[in-house]
């Protein structure tokens, strides 16, 4: 059950049939002006935010608890103020005294930050309109209450109310928001998927807790191009742009060992090189187990399915774990052959050669289907010394950059030969 406020449609101001007041004007007639767009001092940050920080818009941070957010938010913050901007940081979480403990490590302690400790969603707005920030952070959005509903705070009615709340006096001052979330375990309930529609840029912070890469996903974005991502490296002083992202993934990457495929993946408008590691191994169990971490299950079965019937590949009494290294998720179908590549070379026991990128979608019959961006993936696999690529035999017509080789395949078998699994 979720509490809601209900409104006096006669009220002023209330959501319900309020008018604006405007006429309909001919859209010729409508003037847009670039939006104003700040820098907030780390490039990566202002690349997902499509080009800086506009004002006036609500960004959303989302993430698991202890991945970052607050780091990003005062750094962005710090940076800001460095600029002359004032900015005004909310803290529901931590008291003022740790906020400025979190300042001194990342060296930014005499930087002009407003920083209040507060709760009451009322009291955030009416400090927005005292202060007249450029940019305000609310960490969390989850602590926040508002007066007009009786629920707990954390409550998905008191989280909705209070970041609508704050989202209204974000627009009608222009001061640019960030709402900081946490995602529950459930991943929904209470979190900031309950906001997405509410807000205009929803950022997510991936990685695993044991790295120090971080990755910042754009994964809607009114005033940019989404599912851009920017690349951060969690440090002694805070987080560090990274300026080589395919070097930092594959920094571990073992050679000559089987299970692991490099995959050209795109994210955004940006190729990355990551890891994708595969281990088969018999098993006990009834129902073997199969496990994908980066990756989406339903996809691995799929792929596996596709592997024991066409390339007759016995997995059925095998357990198979995935994982993509680093903690990148990755959601794009160029990841099957990778996939495939990697669960077989573990199957057999087989390394792949280790200058070798692989990428393509696979179908259920065995083909592999053509994606977007060869070119991009094979300059991106170049750059980082790779001499060989396999792909998709379609888009490898008429390819070719210095030094590496584009090998197209058109099934798996092929896949197979060319990369000695056969
Ligand atoms: P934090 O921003 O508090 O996470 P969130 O707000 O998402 O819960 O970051 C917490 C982690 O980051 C914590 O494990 C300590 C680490 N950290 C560093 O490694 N270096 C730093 O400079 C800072 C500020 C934090
Ligand atoms: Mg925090």
């Amino acid at each position: 059950m979720v509490e809601e406020v209900l409104r006096d449609p006669r009220a002023r101001g209330a959501r319900a049939g309020t008018a604006s007041g405007q006429k309909p004007r001919p859209l010729a007639a409508v003037t847009a002006g670039a939006a104003l767009r700040r820098t907030t001092g780390l490039a990566e940050l202002d690349r997902v935010l499509g080009g800086g920080l506009v004002a006036g818009s609500v960004v959303l941070v989302g993430g698991d608890p202890g991945i970052g957010k607050s780091t990003l938010a005062l750094q962005a913050c710090g940076a800001l103020a460095r600029q002359g901007l004032p900015v005004l940081y909310v803290a529901g979480e931590e008291s003022p005294e740790q906020v400025r403990l979190r300042a001194d490590r990342l060296g930014m302690a005499e930087a002009g930050v407003l920083v209040v400790a507060e709760t009451a969603a009322e009291a955030v707005a009416e400090l927005i309109g005292e202060t007249h920030p450029a940019a305000v952070v609310v960490d969390s959005i989850q602590t926040l209450h508002t007066g007009a509903l009786g629920s707990a705070p954390g409550s998905v009615g008191q989280v909705r109310e209070s970041a609508a709340l704050l989202v209204a006096r974000a627009k009608a001052s222009g001061v640019a928001c960030f709402l900081i979330g946490h995602v529950t375990k459930e991943g929904t309930l209470a979190g900031p998927r309950v906001l997405e529609h509410l807000v205009d840029t929803v950022l997510y912070f991936e990685g695993d807790g044991a790295h120090a890469l971080r990755v910042l996903r754009a994964v809607k974005n009114r005033f940019g191009s989404t599912n851009e991502v920017a690349v951060f490296e969690m440090g002694e002083g805070g987080l560090a742009e990274v300026p080589n992202p395919s070097a930092a993934f594959l920094a571990e990457r073992p050679v000559g060992a089987p299970g692991s495929a490099v995959l050209a993946t795109l994210e955004g408008s940006r190729p990355l090189l990551v890891e994708i590691q595969a281990l088969v191994s018999h098993s006990g169990l009834a129902m073997p187990r199969r496990t994908a971490i980066g990756l989406d299950p339903g996809r691995v079965a799929l792929l596996l399915a596709v592997l024991e019937k066409r390339m007759r590949l016995p997995l059925h009494d095998q357990d198979v774990f995935l994982n993509v290294a680093g903690g990148l998720r990755v959601d794009e179908p160029a990841a099957d052959l990778a996939v495939v590549a990697a669960v077989a070379s573990s199957a057999r026991g087989r390394a792949l050669a280790d200058d070798v990128v692989v990428w393509g979608e696979v179908g259920l019959t065995g083909e592999v289907r053509a994606v977007g961006r060869a070119e991009a993936r094979l300059r991106e696999a170049a750059r980082q010394g790779f001499r060989r690529c396999v792909l998709p035999a379609s888009n490898a017509r008429g390819l070719a950059v210095d030094g590496t080789r584009a090998e197209g395949v058109a099934a798996l078998d092929q896949l197979f030969e060319v990369l000695a699994l056969a």
